[in-house]
């Protein structure tokens, strides 16, 4: 078994077999996702199994954001310009239910990370953020590291290491 991360594909992933308890990120894999990739709003990441690659394991779902300075805390801001800075949106991340708690969700979220440090490397991106959807997906985040914008408690951000 080995695991690796691939772009989502419709023709070859079971979209309508993941399941992560939540109902509204299953739906957006399954009918939203595949065009937000086609029409550049999204690109879904799944996490899949060599020995079978159809199926699911967990996704997440990449977008290009901004974010103000002022949501951002003082210590983060120092020396920046005085406009937003460029960001990478972790807009959905999911686990399917049967695979949580077994470290794919820091999986996925390491994947992202490694992707916003390869554009870095490319074009200035300076954090990541994510829309958590409770209170207790936000304290998952911050267990990396995410800290809690000032204006929305749910959204978070992290630095980009350079
Ligand atoms: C939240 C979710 C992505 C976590 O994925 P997972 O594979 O179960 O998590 P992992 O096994 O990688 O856990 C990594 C760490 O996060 C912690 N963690 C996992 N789920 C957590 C949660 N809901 N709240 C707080 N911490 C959590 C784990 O305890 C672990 O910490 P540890 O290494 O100190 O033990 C997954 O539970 C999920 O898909 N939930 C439903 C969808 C959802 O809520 N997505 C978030 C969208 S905003």
């Amino acid at each position: 078994m080995a695991l690796a991360f691939v772009v989502l594909d419709g023709h070859q992933h079971d979209r309508a077999g993941f399941s992560c308890g939540v109902a509204a990120l299953d739906d957006y894999l399954l009918r939203r996702a595949g065009r937000h990739q086609r029409d550049g709003i999204a690109t879904t990441h799944v996490l899949v199994d060599d020995t079978d690659p159809a199926r699911i394991l967990g996704y997440c779902s990449l977008s290009a954001a901004q974010l103000y300075l002022h949501e951002m805390l003082e210590r983060d801001r120092r020396r920046l310009p005085a406009y937003p800075v460029l960001a990478i949106r972790v807009g959905r991340l999911a686990v399917s239910q049967v695979q949580q708690g077994k470290g794919y969700g820091q999986l996925l979220l390491g994947h992202a990370v490694n992707l916003t440090v390869a554009v870095r490397q490319s074009m200035g991106v300076r954090v990541m953020i994510v829309d958590a959807k409770d209170a207790e997906v936000a304290a998952f985040y911050e267990g990396f590291g995410f800290r809690r914008t000032a204006g929305a408690a749910l959204t978070l951000y992290l630095p980009v290491p350079g």
